[in-house]
């Protein structure tokens, strides 16, 4: 005999346990539902792709924290990082004739080589939006409205987002003549919320004195109230031409959010950064209070697909961490789902009367109930304190006394109450039974 060895996931690896894994599905769900009244038509794209795409524009801290392999064929390929490289390359290379905009939706499973640590896993799933097409700042507000929605039918009410522009501080550094390595390399750092090392760092490639002092400030600069925020942030980019329009792009956009009137919390951030160099435009986080982490994140991408051999096309999308979502709707134990959907147990008495119970399973499985069957050959009485034990909404006895008379005995197991049922009413009779149960 071989020794016995037990097998542990890989480090930050993680089994789904049926809990888990349901509310993981569940939210999956209302992502899909909200993609569906927004006219979001949903697409799979593969789980390994060429590095050279995935690294492309993923930003220097997620291209070092990706599952790179060589396949069998010799090719160097990755694990997906995330799905807006995917979803680029597949617009440029099959929907470029296609009419605009598009909308596409897509959920699974990504992988980051991340230090694993409360809400940061190696292996994790997000529910992603794509609308192409369009470099309106109507299209970056349907995407916030549609944040919105997501959260609200998630019962995450309490959200707010972290709203910036990438062209604040891009357009800064392009009119200093930085090129896009140091911008990209800046970014990261600010990302990471390396201030004093950005500072630093804009000193050593010979930034001006002036240039650094806006930049600084620029990172100060925060505000929730619309009106405050550009007003400062039109100050610091003053004769900065190119961070000037960012400026207008975004008081437009904040200008837009408040006309729908959809009631967005906001906090306006012009030093905000994200990791991912393909940015161009409008850049947003997710959070939800007590949690440190982002639930989500997005911004306009108007070059990716261009970079990708496309035509030129705008583009703005947002995509949300499911697990941190599982994680937030942990907070305060706001389980959302108190739905307790019925099912149904059935009890053979005895051997001979297994072949019914098989039977009797099937009939009502094609009436689209939920229903097990006792398989451990218990007893009765055991059958019956296993099925209280896991909440088994009703029971179905089947008797060898019973079935000779074309009958089987239905227990709500709530009220314990028992009632038998002709077999050719089976189905009828037991949905009826189920629907006067709550
Ligand atoms: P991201 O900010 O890298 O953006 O990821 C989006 C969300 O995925 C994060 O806000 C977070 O909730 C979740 N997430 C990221 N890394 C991890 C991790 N290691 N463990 C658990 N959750 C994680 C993107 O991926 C962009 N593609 C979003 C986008 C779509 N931009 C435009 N279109």
């Amino acid at each position: 005999m071989l020794p016995q060895k037990h097998f542990r996931t890989v480090r930050g690896m993680r089994d789904l346990l049926p809990e888990e894994a349901e509310e993981l599905r569940w939210i999956e769900k209302e992502a899909r539902r909200v993609a569906e009244s927004f006219g979001y038509r949903e697409i799979i794209t593969p789980l390994i792709e060429s590095y050279e795409l995935l690294a492309l524009k993923i930003g220097e801290e997620n291209r070092r924290r990706m599952y790179v392999f060589e396949d069998l064929g010799g090719r160097k390929v990755a694990l997906r990082p995330e799905f807006t490289a995917s979803i680029a390359r597949l617009v440029a290379a099959k929907m470029m004739n296609k009419p605009k905009p598009i909308r596409l939706f897509c959920t699974g499973s990504l992988y980051r080589y991340d230090e694993p640590q409360y809400g940061r896993y190696r292996e994790f799933w997000q529910a992603n939006y794509e609308l192409i097409g369009s470099n309106k700042p109507d299209a970056d507000i349907e995407i916030l409205i549609l944040t919105d929605s997501l959260m609200k039918r998630l019962n995450l009410k309490d959200y707010y987002v972290k709203i910036g522009h990438v062209g604040l501080i891009r357009g800064i550094l392009c009119m200093e003549g930085i090129g896009e390595e140091e911008q990209n390399h800046l970014m990261h750092l600010l990302d990471k919320k390396m201030f004093d090392e950005a500072m630093a760092y804009l000193k050593g490639i010979g930034c001006s004195q002036k240039c650094i002092e806006t930049l600084k400030n620029m990172t100060e600069a925060r505000s929730e109230d619309k009106h405050e925020a550009i007003e400062s942030i039109i100050k610091l980019v003053g004769d900065y031409r190119e961070a000037y329009s960012a400026a207008k792009n975004l008081s437009e956009i904040l200008d837009l959010l408040e006309e729908a009137d959809v009631g967005i919390r906001y906090i306006v951030d012009a030093g905000f950064a994200r990791g991912l160099e393909y940015y161009t435009g409008m850049i947003f986080e997710v959070f939800v209070p007590d949690m440190e982490i982002a639930i989500g994140g997005g911004g306009r991408y108007d070059r990716l697909i261009e970079l990708f051999g496309g035509e030129p096309t705008p583009a703005v999308g947002v995509a949300f961490g499911i697990d941190r979502i599982m994680l937030a709707l942990e907070r305060g134990r706001t389980r959302t789902r108190t739905e307790t959907k019925p099912n149904i147990l059935i009890i053979p008495v005895n051997e001979e009367v297994r072949g019914e119970a098989f039977k009797i399973s099937s009939i009502l499985r094609e009436a689209g109930l939920t229903v097990e069957i006792e398989v451990m050959g218990r007893t009765v009485s055991r059958s019956l304190s296993d099925a209280d034990r896991r909440g088994i909404t009703h029971t179905i006895i089947v008797g060898p006394k019973e079935i000779k008379q074309g009958k089987i005995i239905i227990r709500d197991m709530k009220t314990r109450k028992q009632r038998e049922v002709h077999i050719s009413r089976i189905p009828e009779e037991t949905i009826n039974l189920l629907m006067s149960h709550n």
